[in-house]
């Protein structure tokens, strides 16, 4: 029998997952954040893409149509989303990969991708999965590939971290712990990748949103 996977979905609980295409883009400024990440990402022809919990695969999507000739692979622990995630893509009749997994080990073989790009998943994960699933991106990334991470972290005002407690009393406090004391930089660090920096910063109404690159030298 398969083990019950334990997970955050999308928007908290599973009968909100047909409504998070439509809440997300009304409610964070979605699509400047997914093309800063894209900017930000240096996908080149051939570059082999996972995009870490691609949810409804928009991020996926619009990585792929950045970069046609990027292999674009989506993984996320969620089946059901994953569903959503196909029809999406063959609607845009796209060349993705979609895996779901078990939460723990990515069903890759090292140094399998060149870029890997998350959005909006690492505030879902506890701190020893987060460790966990750093350590594991670290292994399936090639030599000098790179990491782009947009999550929630610790923001300057007081108005955005107030801001970032709707998100922690609906995710969990446990799970959003390191996004507001701000770890998320180094724990990225301590997983084995160099040169990490915030690249930008977004001011939503559930908190800062920061884009965070990093290399695997
Ligand atoms: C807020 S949604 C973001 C989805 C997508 N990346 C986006 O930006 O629209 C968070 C996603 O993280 C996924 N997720 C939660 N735990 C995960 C894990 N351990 N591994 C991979 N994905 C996970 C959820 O299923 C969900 O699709």
């Amino acid at each position: 029998m398969e083990q019950q996977k334990k997970f955050i979905p999308a928007l908290r609980f599973k009968w909100l997952t047909p409504v998070y295409d439509f809440f997300i883009s009304i409610t964070m400024p979605e699509k400047k954040i997914k093309k800063a990440l894209i900017s930000d990402t240096n996908i080149y022809a051939g570059a082999k893409l996972l995009d870490f919990g691609c949810g409804t695969a928009t991020l996926t999507i619009m990585a792929k149509q950045s970069s046609p000739e990027a292999k674009v692979t989506g993984i996320d622990v969620d089946k059901e989303i994953l569903e959503k995630a196909t029809k999406k893509i063959k609607e845009e009749r796209l060349d993705i990969f979609l895996f779901d997994y078990d939460g723990k080990h990515l069903p890759f073989q090292r140094n399998a991708f060149d870029r890997v790009i998350s959005c909006l998943v690492f505030h879902h994960l506890d701190t020893d999965v987060k460790q966990n699933m750093l350590a594991e991106i670290f292994r399936v990334m090639n030599k000098d590939g790179e990491l782009v991470i947009a999550d929630f972290g610790r923001s300057k005002s007081w108005i955005q971290r107030m801001l970032f407690n709707m998100i922690r009393s609906l995710d969990g406090f446990k799970s959003t712990d390191a996004n507001a004391r701000g770890l998320l930089p180094e724990m990225i660090s301590d997983a084995g990748f160099e040169n990490v920096g915030i690249k930008n910063r977004f001011k939503t109404m559930f908190g800062e949103v920061q884009i965070i690159s990093a290399k695997k030298i």
